[in-house]
Protein backbone atom coordinates (compact mmCIF):
# COMPACT_ATOMS: atom_id res chain seq x y z
CA UNK A 1 0.00 0.00 0.00
CA UNK A 2 1.40 2.91 -0.55
CA UNK A 3 1.82 6.04 1.76
CA UNK A 4 -0.68 8.77 0.30
CA UNK A 5 0.16 12.67 0.65
CA UNK A 6 -0.05 15.58 -1.38
CA UNK A 7 2.62 16.18 -4.08
CA UNK A 8 5.66 17.87 -3.44
CA UNK A 9 5.04 22.04 -3.48
CA UNK A 10 7.20 21.96 -6.90
CA UNK A 11 4.03 20.28 -8.88
CA UNK A 12 1.51 22.50 -6.90
CA UNK A 13 -0.31 25.09 -9.09
CA UNK A 14 -1.59 27.96 -6.94
CA UNK A 15 -5.69 28.25 -7.63
CA UNK A 16 -7.70 26.25 -8.40
CA UNK A 17 -11.27 26.75 -9.86
CA UNK A 18 -14.07 24.95 -11.68
CA UNK A 19 -14.95 25.50 -15.60
CA UNK A 20 -18.00 27.33 -16.15
CA UNK A 21 -19.36 24.00 -17.04
CA UNK A 22 -18.09 22.42 -13.70
CA UNK A 23 -18.88 24.78 -11.75
CA UNK A 24 -22.76 25.11 -12.90
CA UNK A 25 -22.82 21.30 -12.35
CA UNK A 26 -21.02 21.43 -8.61
CA UNK A 27 -23.64 24.07 -7.76
CA UNK A 28 -26.67 22.05 -8.62
CA UNK A 29 -24.82 18.56 -6.99
CA UNK A 30 -24.49 20.27 -4.30
CA UNK A 31 -28.69 21.56 -4.26
CA UNK A 32 -29.36 17.59 -3.81
CA UNK A 33 -28.25 17.11 -0.51
CA UNK A 34 -30.71 18.00 2.37
CA UNK A 35 -30.37 21.57 4.12
CA UNK A 36 -27.57 20.81 6.67
CA UNK A 37 -25.72 18.19 4.57
CA UNK A 38 -24.30 20.00 1.81
CA UNK A 39 -21.01 18.65 3.30
CA UNK A 40 -22.13 15.27 1.70
CA UNK A 41 -21.00 16.15 -1.65
CA UNK A 42 -17.68 15.92 -0.79
CA UNK A 43 -16.64 13.48 -2.79
CA UNK A 44 -18.78 14.38 -6.05
CA UNK A 45 -16.99 17.51 -6.00
CA UNK A 46 -13.34 16.04 -5.27
CA UNK A 47 -13.95 13.62 -7.96
CA UNK A 48 -15.33 15.94 -10.76
CA UNK A 49 -12.15 18.03 -10.13
CA UNK A 50 -9.58 15.00 -10.97
CA UNK A 51 -11.72 14.45 -13.83
CA UNK A 52 -11.49 18.26 -15.09
CA UNK A 53 -7.57 18.34 -13.80
CA UNK A 54 -6.47 14.86 -14.20
CA UNK A 55 -5.34 15.14 -10.40
CA UNK A 56 -6.14 16.50 -6.79
CA UNK A 57 -4.20 19.63 -5.96
CA UNK A 58 -3.73 20.83 -2.55
CA UNK A 59 -5.83 24.00 -4.31
CA UNK A 60 -8.54 22.11 -5.20
CA UNK A 61 -8.76 20.96 -1.15
CA UNK A 62 -8.55 24.04 -0.16
CA UNK A 63 -11.28 25.28 -2.92
CA UNK A 64 -13.64 22.20 -2.31
CA UNK A 65 -13.57 22.86 1.52
CA UNK A 66 -14.52 26.69 1.16
CA UNK A 67 -17.33 25.63 -1.09
CA UNK A 68 -18.92 23.24 1.28
CA UNK A 69 -17.86 25.41 4.42
CA UNK A 70 -15.79 22.27 5.69
CA UNK A 71 -12.57 22.34 7.59
CA UNK A 72 -9.62 21.87 5.22
CA UNK A 73 -8.33 19.14 7.17
CA UNK A 74 -12.05 16.88 6.53
CA UNK A 75 -11.59 17.28 2.93
CA UNK A 76 -7.71 16.27 3.10
CA UNK A 77 -8.55 13.12 4.81
CA UNK A 78 -11.26 12.36 1.98
CA UNK A 79 -9.06 12.59 -0.64
CA UNK A 80 -6.03 11.20 0.95
CA UNK A 81 -8.01 7.87 2.20
CA UNK A 82 -9.56 6.78 -0.96
CA UNK A 83 -7.15 5.49 -3.64
CA UNK A 84 -9.85 7.24 -6.54
CA UNK A 85 -8.50 10.13 -6.06
CA UNK A 86 -5.15 11.17 -7.46
CA UNK A 87 -2.76 13.37 -5.45
CA UNK A 88 0.16 13.57 -8.03
CA UNK A 89 0.14 14.13 -12.12
CA UNK A 90 -0.29 10.40 -13.26
CA UNK A 91 -0.43 9.02 -16.74
CA UNK A 92 -2.51 11.15 -18.85
CA UNK A 93 -3.69 7.82 -21.03
CA UNK A 94 -3.68 5.33 -18.12
CA UNK A 95 -3.06 4.64 -14.76
CA UNK A 96 -3.04 1.40 -13.75
CA UNK A 97 -4.21 0.60 -10.29
CA UNK A 98 -3.41 -3.14 -8.99
CA UNK A 99 -4.89 -4.67 -6.32
CA UNK A 100 -2.21 -6.25 -4.42
CA UNK A 101 -4.34 -7.72 -1.51
CA UNK A 102 -4.64 -11.20 -1.08
CA UNK A 103 -6.53 -13.06 -3.67
CA UNK A 104 -5.05 -11.05 -6.20
CA UNK A 105 -1.70 -11.64 -4.78
CA UNK A 106 -2.28 -15.80 -4.81
CA UNK A 107 -3.84 -15.21 -8.24
CA UNK A 108 -0.47 -13.50 -9.61
CA UNK A 109 -0.87 -9.56 -8.93
CA UNK A 110 2.89 -9.62 -8.40
CA UNK A 111 3.58 -10.59 -11.83
CA UNK A 112 1.11 -8.13 -13.17
CA UNK A 113 3.49 -5.24 -10.91
CA UNK A 114 6.27 -6.58 -12.63
CA UNK A 115 4.87 -6.36 -16.11
CA UNK A 116 3.58 -2.63 -14.98
CA UNK A 117 7.60 -1.94 -13.56
CA UNK A 118 8.77 -3.65 -17.07
CA UNK A 119 6.31 -1.53 -19.52
CA UNK A 120 5.53 2.17 -17.58
CA UNK A 121 8.34 2.35 -14.50
CA UNK A 122 10.16 0.59 -12.06
CA UNK A 123 8.60 2.94 -8.97
CA UNK A 124 4.76 3.30 -8.80
CA UNK A 125 3.36 6.88 -9.13
CA UNK A 126 6.24 8.03 -11.20
CA UNK A 127 4.89 8.82 -14.82
CA UNK A 128 6.94 7.12 -18.21
CA UNK A 129 9.25 9.36 -20.31
CA UNK A 130 6.18 10.38 -21.97
CA UNK A 131 3.90 11.15 -18.87
CA UNK A 132 1.27 9.15 -20.70
CA UNK A 133 1.01 5.94 -18.26
CA UNK A 134 1.92 5.90 -14.83
CA UNK A 135 0.39 2.54 -12.52
CA UNK A 136 0.53 1.86 -8.35
CA UNK A 137 -0.56 -1.05 -5.89
CA UNK A 138 -3.92 -0.39 -3.98
CA UNK A 139 -5.59 -2.62 -1.75
CA UNK A 140 -8.74 -4.90 -3.04
CA UNK A 141 -10.52 -3.42 -5.34
CA UNK A 142 -14.28 -5.56 -4.56
CA UNK A 143 -13.04 -8.36 -7.33
CA UNK A 144 -11.58 -11.14 -5.69
CA UNK A 145 -13.84 -13.74 -7.58
CA UNK A 146 -12.29 -12.57 -10.70
CA UNK A 147 -8.85 -11.87 -9.51
CA UNK A 148 -6.08 -10.94 -10.72
CA UNK A 149 -7.33 -7.32 -11.24
CA UNK A 150 -6.63 -3.80 -12.64
CA UNK A 151 -8.31 -0.36 -12.33
CA UNK A 152 -7.46 2.18 -15.04
CA UNK A 153 -9.83 5.25 -14.42
CA UNK A 154 -13.09 3.69 -13.36
CA UNK A 155 -13.40 0.70 -14.98
CA UNK A 156 -11.68 -2.46 -13.90
CA UNK A 157 -9.83 -5.36 -15.91
CA UNK A 158 -10.23 -8.75 -14.51
CA UNK A 159 -8.69 -12.37 -14.85
CA UNK A 160 -5.64 -11.26 -16.13
CA UNK A 161 -2.40 -12.80 -17.24
CA UNK A 162 0.52 -10.39 -17.46
CA UNK A 163 0.46 -11.31 -21.23
CA UNK A 164 -3.37 -9.44 -21.24
CA UNK A 165 -2.17 -6.60 -19.14
CA UNK A 166 0.49 -6.13 -21.08
CA UNK A 167 -2.10 -5.52 -24.52
CA UNK A 168 -4.36 -4.02 -22.16
CA UNK A 169 -1.46 -1.23 -21.32
CA UNK A 170 -0.14 -0.80 -25.42
CA UNK A 171 -3.79 -0.16 -26.20
CA UNK A 172 -4.42 2.65 -23.87
CA UNK A 173 -0.69 3.80 -24.57
CA UNK A 174 -2.11 4.20 -28.50
CA UNK A 175 -5.13 5.63 -27.40
CA UNK A 176 -7.06 2.81 -28.00
CA UNK A 177 -8.24 2.09 -24.52
CA UNK A 178 -11.68 2.22 -25.39
CA UNK A 179 -11.23 -0.66 -27.73
CA UNK A 180 -11.20 -2.81 -24.36
CA UNK A 181 -14.14 -4.41 -22.95
CA UNK A 182 -13.56 -3.90 -19.30
CA UNK A 183 -14.38 -6.95 -16.97
CA UNK A 184 -13.62 -10.36 -17.06
CA UNK A 185 -10.52 -10.27 -20.03
CA UNK A 186 -11.44 -14.77 -19.87
CA UNK A 187 -14.80 -16.50 -21.41
CA UNK A 188 -17.21 -15.71 -18.48
CA UNK A 189 -20.28 -13.89 -17.60
CA UNK A 190 -19.09 -11.60 -15.09
CA UNK A 191 -18.46 -13.70 -12.04
CA UNK A 192 -19.94 -16.96 -13.48
CA UNK A 193 -18.06 -19.75 -12.91
CA UNK A 194 -15.24 -20.30 -15.64
CA UNK A 195 -16.17 -22.71 -18.18
CA UNK A 196 -19.92 -22.65 -17.37
CA UNK A 197 -22.48 -23.14 -15.28
CA UNK A 198 -22.24 -27.06 -13.25
CA UNK A 199 -25.03 -26.07 -11.12
CA UNK A 200 -28.86 -25.90 -11.85
CA UNK A 201 -29.23 -27.29 -15.50
CA UNK A 202 -30.94 -29.33 -16.92
CA UNK A 203 -29.10 -32.96 -15.98
CA UNK A 204 -29.81 -32.29 -12.42
CA UNK A 205 -32.94 -33.43 -11.35
CA UNK A 206 -35.37 -31.15 -9.01
CA UNK A 207 -34.85 -32.01 -4.96
CA UNK A 208 -37.42 -33.41 -3.41
CA UNK A 209 -38.87 -30.37 -1.29
CA UNK A 210 -39.29 -32.46 1.92
CA UNK A 211 -35.42 -33.31 2.13
CA UNK A 212 -34.69 -29.16 1.99
CA UNK A 213 -33.92 -28.55 5.42
CA UNK A 214 -36.37 -26.93 7.22
CA UNK A 215 -35.56 -22.89 9.29
CA UNK A 216 -35.23 -23.87 12.53
CA UNK A 217 -36.79 -22.05 15.42
CA UNK A 218 -34.41 -19.43 17.10
CA UNK A 219 -32.77 -20.53 20.66
CA UNK A 220 -34.18 -17.84 22.96
CA UNK A 221 -31.25 -18.49 25.63
CA UNK A 222 -28.57 -18.26 22.86
CA UNK A 223 -29.80 -14.20 21.99
CA UNK A 224 -26.81 -12.60 22.54
CA UNK A 225 -26.58 -9.46 25.02
CA UNK A 226 -28.15 -6.68 23.65
CA UNK A 227 -26.39 -2.97 23.53
CA UNK A 228 -28.01 0.16 22.74
CA UNK A 229 -27.46 -1.09 18.69
CA UNK A 230 -29.57 -3.65 19.31
CA UNK A 231 -33.14 -4.29 18.01
CA UNK A 232 -35.97 -3.41 20.51
CA UNK A 233 -37.94 -5.53 21.95
CA UNK A 234 -36.04 -8.93 21.47
CA UNK A 235 -36.88 -10.17 24.47
CA UNK A 236 -38.06 -13.84 24.08
CA UNK A 237 -40.63 -13.82 26.75
CA UNK A 238 -43.86 -14.14 24.58
CA UNK A 239 -43.62 -17.52 22.03
CA UNK A 240 -43.65 -20.40 23.14
CA UNK A 241 -41.81 -21.57 19.81
CA UNK A 242 -38.70 -20.60 20.96
CA UNK A 243 -38.31 -22.98 23.97
CA UNK A 244 -37.68 -26.04 21.80
CA UNK A 245 -34.34 -25.30 19.87
CA UNK A 246 -33.77 -27.36 17.40
CA UNK A 247 -30.90 -26.80 14.77
CA UNK A 248 -31.25 -26.55 11.22
CA UNK A 249 -28.68 -29.99 10.24
CA UNK A 250 -30.66 -31.54 12.79
CA UNK A 251 -33.91 -30.69 10.90
CA UNK A 252 -32.99 -31.37 7.46
CA UNK A 253 -31.41 -35.03 8.82
CA UNK A 254 -34.76 -36.04 10.39
CA UNK A 255 -36.31 -35.21 6.75
CA UNK A 256 -33.99 -37.20 4.87
CA UNK A 257 -34.28 -40.17 7.70
CA UNK A 258 -38.55 -40.02 7.13
CA UNK A 259 -37.90 -39.52 3.51
CA UNK A 260 -36.23 -42.75 3.50
CA UNK A 261 -37.89 -45.12 5.67
CA UNK A 262 -41.06 -43.69 3.17
CA UNK A 263 -39.29 -45.01 0.08
CA UNK A 264 -38.62 -48.12 1.88
CA UNK A 265 -41.93 -48.89 2.37
CA UNK A 266 -41.12 -48.66 6.21
CA UNK A 267 -43.82 -47.55 8.77
CA UNK A 268 -43.67 -43.81 8.92
CA UNK A 269 -41.56 -43.25 12.15
CA UNK A 270 -43.37 -41.12 14.95
CA UNK A 271 -42.23 -37.91 14.87
CA UNK A 272 -39.70 -37.61 18.10
CA UNK A 273 -41.16 -35.76 21.27
CA UNK A 274 -39.46 -32.85 22.57
CA UNK A 275 -37.41 -33.00 25.49
CA UNK A 276 -39.49 -31.04 28.39
CA UNK A 277 -37.93 -27.41 29.24
CA UNK A 278 -37.80 -26.12 32.43
CA UNK A 279 -40.31 -22.94 31.86
CA UNK A 280 -38.84 -20.41 33.81
CA UNK A 281 -41.48 -18.97 36.34
CA UNK A 282 -43.41 -15.60 35.77
CA UNK A 283 -43.10 -13.81 39.48
CA UNK A 284 -46.02 -13.07 40.99
CA UNK A 285 -47.65 -9.68 40.44
CA UNK A 286 -48.25 -9.90 44.64
CA UNK A 287 -44.75 -10.53 45.07
CA UNK A 288 -43.22 -8.07 47.51
CA UNK A 289 -40.20 -7.05 45.20
CA UNK A 290 -42.88 -5.79 42.34
CA UNK A 291 -41.31 -2.10 42.12
CA UNK A 292 -44.27 0.13 43.41
CA UNK A 293 -45.95 1.80 40.75
CA UNK A 294 -47.83 5.13 40.79
CA UNK A 295 -51.03 6.43 38.26
CA UNK A 296 -49.91 8.14 35.11
CA UNK A 297 -48.84 10.99 35.49
CA UNK A 298 -49.15 14.16 33.25
CA UNK A 299 -45.62 13.80 31.82
CA UNK A 300 -44.80 10.44 30.52
CA UNK A 301 -40.94 9.75 30.13
CA UNK A 302 -40.34 7.77 27.13
CA UNK A 303 -38.81 4.72 28.53
CA UNK A 304 -37.92 3.73 25.25
CA UNK A 305 -34.78 5.76 25.21
CA UNK A 306 -33.63 2.81 27.66
CA UNK A 307 -31.25 0.35 25.96
CA UNK A 308 -33.23 -2.76 25.78
CA UNK A 309 -36.90 -1.05 25.81
CA UNK A 310 -39.18 -0.98 22.47
CA UNK A 311 -42.72 0.19 22.49
CA UNK A 312 -44.19 -3.42 23.29
CA UNK A 313 -42.06 -3.41 26.69
CA UNK A 314 -42.38 -0.06 27.60
CA UNK A 315 -46.42 -0.74 27.21
CA UNK A 316 -45.55 -3.94 29.62
CA UNK A 317 -44.14 -1.26 32.26
CA UNK A 318 -46.55 1.14 31.83
CA UNK A 319 -49.23 -1.87 32.85
CA UNK A 320 -46.93 -1.90 35.81
CA UNK A 321 -47.14 1.84 36.96
CA UNK A 322 -43.69 2.71 35.47
CA UNK A 323 -43.87 5.95 33.83
CA UNK A 324 -40.29 7.94 34.56
CA UNK A 325 -36.77 7.26 34.27
CA UNK A 326 -37.01 8.18 38.13
CA UNK A 327 -38.67 5.06 38.78
CA UNK A 328 -36.54 2.95 37.27
CA UNK A 329 -33.45 4.57 38.40
CA UNK A 330 -34.82 3.75 42.02
CA UNK A 331 -35.00 0.68 41.62
CA UNK A 332 -33.32 -1.88 44.39
CA UNK A 333 -31.34 -5.04 43.32
CA UNK A 334 -34.49 -7.19 44.52
CA UNK A 335 -36.81 -4.86 42.50
CA UNK A 336 -34.28 -5.08 38.92
CA UNK A 337 -34.53 -8.51 39.49
CA UNK A 338 -38.35 -9.07 39.70
CA UNK A 339 -38.93 -6.79 36.64
CA UNK A 340 -36.22 -8.74 34.92
CA UNK A 341 -38.13 -11.94 35.47
CA UNK A 342 -40.94 -10.29 34.94
CA UNK A 343 -40.41 -9.98 31.34
CA UNK A 344 -38.27 -13.14 30.68
CA UNK A 345 -35.00 -10.50 30.22
CA UNK A 346 -32.63 -13.55 31.67
CA UNK A 347 -30.40 -11.01 33.48
CA UNK A 348 -30.43 -8.09 30.84
CA UNK A 349 -31.48 -5.29 32.31
CA UNK A 350 -27.90 -5.49 34.84
CA UNK A 351 -26.17 -6.35 31.30
CA UNK A 352 -27.82 -3.13 30.19
CA UNK A 353 -27.10 -1.77 33.25
CA UNK A 354 -30.43 -0.10 32.76
CA UNK A 355 -30.21 1.52 36.34
CA UNK A 356 -26.80 3.82 34.83
CA UNK A 357 -29.01 4.68 31.77
CA UNK A 358 -32.10 5.57 33.80
CA UNK A 359 -30.36 8.17 36.36
CA UNK A 360 -28.09 9.68 33.45
CA UNK A 361 -31.73 10.02 31.20
CA UNK A 362 -33.52 11.05 34.86
CA UNK A 363 -31.30 13.64 35.89
CA UNK A 364 -30.16 15.49 32.59
CA UNK A 365 -31.87 14.07 29.45
CA UNK A 366 -30.27 12.98 26.41
CA UNK A 367 -27.54 15.12 26.75
CA UNK A 368 -26.22 14.00 30.20
CA UNK A 369 -26.98 10.25 28.46
CA UNK A 370 -24.25 11.03 25.67
CA UNK A 371 -21.77 12.45 28.50
CA UNK A 372 -22.01 9.19 30.46
CA UNK A 373 -22.17 6.78 27.81
CA UNK A 374 -20.31 8.93 24.80
CA UNK A 375 -23.87 8.25 22.62
CA UNK A 376 -27.02 9.07 21.34
CA UNK A 377 -29.69 6.91 23.56
CA UNK A 378 -31.72 4.39 21.55
S1 LIG B 1 -8.16 -8.93 -3.59
FE1 LIG B 1 -8.04 -8.03 -5.52
S2 LIG B 1 -10.04 -7.40 -5.90
FE2 LIG B 1 -10.16 -8.20 -3.91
Amino acid sequence: MSVRRLAEEQFQPASFAFSEENAAWVEATIRKYPEGRQQSAVIPLLMRAQEQDGWVTRATIEHVAAKLDMPYIRVMEVATFYTQFQLKPIGTRAHIQVCGTTPCMLRGAEELIKVCQHKIHHDPLQPNADGTLSWEEVECQGACVNAPMVIIFKDAYEDLTPQRLEEIIDAFEAGKGDEIKPGPQIDRHLSAPVGGAVTLNDDIKPVRTNLEPQPAPVDAASVPPADAAHPKDTAPETDPKLKTPVTAPKAAENNVKAAEAEASGAAKPEPAKAAPVAKSEKPSLEDKNRPQGIDKPAEVDDLKLISGVGPKIEATLHELGIYTFAQVSSWKKAEREWVDGYLNFKGRIERDDWLKQAKALAKGGEAEYIKVFGKKPR
